[in-house]
Parts: structure tokens; C-alpha cells; sequence
């Protein structure tokens, strides 16, 4: 196939025209691949050779081989080469990966009756079944919240609701919430802002979605970090950006500091990386904001569960480093009170407000003001802030539990170096020899919910690190003890010694 697949490209790029020369090989080669014509783990032509016999710059071709990396089509080993990728991002369909997607679903995506985005989007679907028990990652304990409090609340402004809490909203979100934001935000997390810079959203997701759908067009350019959160990495892809996966290391993101291609926007979590735990140190920090400032970047910074640090001070947002930083804040109450609330909000550049704040009108229509006023009246009388301060306690002692019951059972190897004691889950690191994925499976089996960290990388199969992502905070420790004997024993079964 080797020496047919050029004659196969020319064809195939000369009934494509549209958009830039990279965009149609790009999608010549994925078709190919999709279509089977280039089997899984078949070797791609080295970039020069295939540059010389389809007639196009070698970096062409490097950069197309670069975004089929980037979107997991395929695998490429420095020096070695580039192989099709043993299984393709549509096939994200498996058991492991808890897409419990039926037959028929699969037989529309085969069919191609859905669009290549609504393909893409089911094909990564990554969201499990029932987010709640032992150990989902990031789940806060819902139980816990006080909700006689809140109900209270409800109860009093839903007597005689405003007329303006019923109607759509196009102003960026209740005043009341927004001024709650202001504050809380710049003594908790240093964020400054005023009011006519935040904007209220339905959670981070919707955040994301109209921050890449307003910023960006089709093939542009944006960085993200390896591993990443795939709810951020969905949302990317199905708008059409070519997404660049930069790794990280125990000080965050590690950028390009000479870009080929500049990004339009650079999505980060800076205070806890997602998932692996690093905090993106000063001198990243300020490097990055030096990037952005230099090519007209965005910096996008999900700020999701900043509010659990366990020892030591929170570390303050990379928003409220430097005055008109270009730096797009998202924070979430999904975490400090409970996901189905869906709220959450953006603070965003003085010049982007009014865009933004209209674009979110055009896009979804605004509305939950009721919600909001009554969460705007939760935070005025001080119940989140106390809320947020017994969860840190409560949060704390189940992280130092399963903590030393890894270090009891497996030993202290087994948590990743880059974990601090932060956030709504850790990570129990693997050889990597092992199959996290196939451990997942069957502790899932089981009734034990852990993700694998190797399916939060999005390049380089052959080099990704394995894990399981433990979330600690949704049950307390009876549980947590039960859930981890039973993901010891599958462990075990899979030959990792323990005590
Ligand atoms: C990294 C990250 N950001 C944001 C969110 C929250 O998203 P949302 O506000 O849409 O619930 C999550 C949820 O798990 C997350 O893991």
C-alpha cells in the first residue's frame, strides 16, 4: 500500500478543495485511515518521502503528520517513524472507557448518519454512566451540602419571583451572583475584576464551548496540556480547532517558546493540573503570559477545584498575576456544591465582556436566574464560605486515609510524585508495563469506579504514563476502605505485589 498511497493522495486532494493544502491532506489521510485503506499499526511513508512524491513541502506533510498525532489517528516514535494508530479515536467506544454506546448508535455512526462532528463527539464520549461512589474522580460529597439552607432560600425569593428572574437573560447572569464573584474571588482566589467582567454559565463545559466557539475558527491553532481533562478536549475538537497536546512536568505546561504556529488560545489548569496534580510554577506562569502577550494568545485558566488545597495557603490564579494579563478565568460551583446545579462563570478581558456576554445570549439563551439570586444570597450570608471550609476539613482526612492506605498496601511508589494534597482525586501510579485500562475495566466490574490515566493522554501511545485516578472525596472512609480492598485484589490479580 506504501507506494500506492501517493497516487491515492493526488487523487484524493484534487476532488478536495477546500481550505489550505495541510487541511485537505490532513483529511485525505484520516479518511484513509477511517476508510480502512491504511490498516491499524500500518507505517506511514517517512514525511520526506511522501513530501517528494505528492509534491508538497516536507513541512507540510510534518505538520499533517503532526495533527493526526495530536488527534490520536496516529502513533509516531522520534527517529523510528509513524504508524496508524491501533485504535482510532472513533473506536473510543469500548467497555474501558465506560461509553456504554448500543449497537444501534454504533451502527449510525458506521452508517454515517451522524455529521464527522456529531461522530467525533460520541466517539470521545468519555462521561460515566453514574457519576457518584467509589472512587469517581472529581465527584464532591452532594450529601454533605446543607441544603436546608439553601432551600430555605429558594423558598423565600420563590414566593414572589422578580419578573426579571423569569425572563431570558442576556446580561451576563444575575448582578447579584456577579457582585457575590467580585468579591469572593479576589480575597479567595486573587482574581481581579469588576462585575462587567464576569459572565454566569451553566458549568465550565458551556464556558469552554463559548469561549472556543467565539475565539476561534475552524483549524486554528490551540494548546492544551498532556494528559488533559477530556471534557475540555472533546468540546476543542468537535469545534473544529487543531489541537496541539503539550506535555506537562512537576512545574505545569511545558509551552513552545518559538511557536511555528501561535496559538489562539492555551487552555491550562494551573493550580491543580488536570489530572496529574502539578501547580504551574512562577516562572511558567509568567512565561506563558509573556507567550500570549507576544502572538495575541488567550490563556484559558480552569480554576475547577482550587478551593481544596489541604495544607498550606491556595495558590492564587494565574488571572490576578499581572494587570490585563490575557488570561480568560473559569471557576465552577460543581465542585463546591454540586454538579446538577450547573453554574458556573467566566472572567473574562474588559474588551471581550460585551462579545462574549452576547455571544452566550445568542448561543444558549440565559436563564436559571431564580438559581442564581438564591446562590448570590447563599454566599451574602456566609454559608459558602463555611460550606467550602468543613469540605476542606472533611476532604482532607479522606485524602490522608487513602493516602496511607496506598502507602500501607503498595507503597509509597505507587503516588505520583506530581500529587499534592489538593483536589477531589490522586493518582495511584503504575508500572508502565501494566494495563491500566483492563484494571479499570474490572474494577468497574467490581462497582469500583477508577479511570485510567493513559486514556487522559492524548499523544505518544507507546510513552504514556499508567494509573488510576481514585477520587476520595464523594464517600466517607468505611467506604473508601471497602472500595480500596476490592481494587487491591484486582491489582493483585493483574500481578502487582502487595501488602
Ligand atoms: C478539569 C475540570 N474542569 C472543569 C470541570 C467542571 O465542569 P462543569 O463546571 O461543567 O461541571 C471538571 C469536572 O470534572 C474538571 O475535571
Amino acid at each position: 500500500m506504501q507506494r500506492l498511497l501517493g497516487d491515492f493522495l493526488l487523487q484524493r486532494l484534487q476532488q478536495d478543495s477546500d481550505g489550505t493544502l495541510q487541511q485537505r491532506l490532513f483529511r485525505s489521510l484520516r479518511n484513509a485511515i477511517l476508510d480502512g485503506v491504511l490498516a491499524p499499526k500500518t507505517r506511514l511513508p517517512a514525511s520526506r518521502d511522501l513530501a517528494k512524491e505528492i509534491k508538497v513541502s516536507r513541512n507540510t506533510v510534518l505538520s499533517t503528520y503532526e495533527q493526526l498525532q495530536a488527534q490520536g489517528y496516529v502513533d509516531a516514535r522520534t527517529g523510528q517513524g509513524t504508524w496508524v494508530a491501533e485504535h482510532l479515536p472513533e473506536q473510543f467506544l469500548s467497555k474501558s472507557n465506560e461509553n456504554q454506546i448500543d449497537n444501534k448508535q454504533k451502527n449510525n455512526l458506521q452508517n454515517n448518519h451522524l455529521s464527522q462532528r456529531g461522530s467525533y463527539l460520541i466517539g470521545y464520549s468519555s462521561a460515566s454512566p453514574y457519576q457518584w461512589g467509589a472512587f469517581v474522580p472529581g465527584a464532591p460529597d452532594v450529601t454533605e451540602f446543607p441544603h436546608h439552607i439553601f432551600s430555605r432560600i429558594q423558598n423565600k425569593l420563590s414566593k414572589e419571583p422578580d419578573i426579571s428572574r423569569l425572563i431570558y437573560s442576556n446580561a451576563g447572569g444575575c448582578l447579584e451572583l456577579r457582585q457575590a464573584l467580585v468579591e469572593y474571588l479576589r480575597i479567595s482566589r486573587s482574581v481581579q475584576c469588576d462585575v462587567d467582567q464576569i459572565i454566569i454559565t451553566e458549568g465550565t463545559h458551556q464556558a469552554i464551548d463559548l469561549v472556543s466557539r467565539t475565539l476561534t475558527d475552524i483549524g486554528d491553532e490551540v494548546w492544551i496540556e498532556d494528559p488533559a481533562y477530556w471534557g475540555a478536549r472533546n468540546i476543542l475538537r468537535i469545534n473544529g480547532v487543531n489541537l496541539r497536546a503539550l506535555p506537562v512536568d512537576q512545574d505545569g505546561i511545558l509551552p513552545y517558546f518559538e511557536p511555528q504556529h501561535p496559538p489562539k488560545l492555551i487552555f491550562v489548569t494551573p493550580s491543580h493540573q488536570y489530572p496529574l496534580g502539578a501547580h504551574l510554577s512562577l516562572a511558567r506562569r509568567k512565561q506563558l503570559i509573556d507567550l500570549a502577550r507576544q502572538h495575541n494568545s488567550w490563556i484559558v485558566e480552569d480554576d475547577y477545584d482550587s478551593e481544596f488545597r489541604f495544607s498550606g495557603q491556595p495558590y492564587p490564579s494565574l488571572q490576578g498575576l499581572e494587570p490585563d494579563a490575557p488570561v480568560i478565568y473559569m471557576g465552577t460551583f460543581s465542585k463546591t456544591i454540586y454538579p446538577a446545579l450547573r453554574i458556573g462563570y467566566l472572567v473574562v478581558p474588559k474588551r471581550l465582556y460585551s462579545p462574549l456576554r452576547i455571544a452566550a445570549s445568542e448561543l444558549y439563551r440565559g436563564g436559571h436566574l431564580l438559581d442564581q439570586k438564591v446562590l448570590a444570597e447563599f454566599i451574602r450570608e456566609g454559608h459558602y464560605e463555611a460550606h467550602i471550609r468543613r469540605m476542606r476539613l472533611l476532604y482532607g482526612k479522606r485524602h490522608a486515609y487513602l493516602v496511607n492506605l496506598i502507602q500501607k498496601h503498595l507503597g509509597q511508589g505507587f503516588l505520583h510524585e506530581y500529587n499534592t494534597a489538593a483536589g477531589l482525586h490522586l493518582i495511584l501510579k503504575l508500572p508502565s508495563d501494566y494495563d491500566d485500562v483492563l484494571i479499570a475495566s474490572q474494577a468497574l466490574d467490581r462497582g469500583v469506579k477508577v479511570r485510567a490515566l493513559s486514556q487522559y493522554f492524548i499523544k505518544n501511545y507507546s510513552t504514556r504514563q499508567k494509573g488510576l485516578l481514585l477520587g476520595f472525596a464523594c464517600v466517607n472512609e468505611q467506604e473508601i476502605l471497602v472500595a480500596f480492598g476490592i481494587l487491591l485484589q484486582c491489582l493483585r490479580e493483574a500481578g502487582v505485589e502487595t501488602t
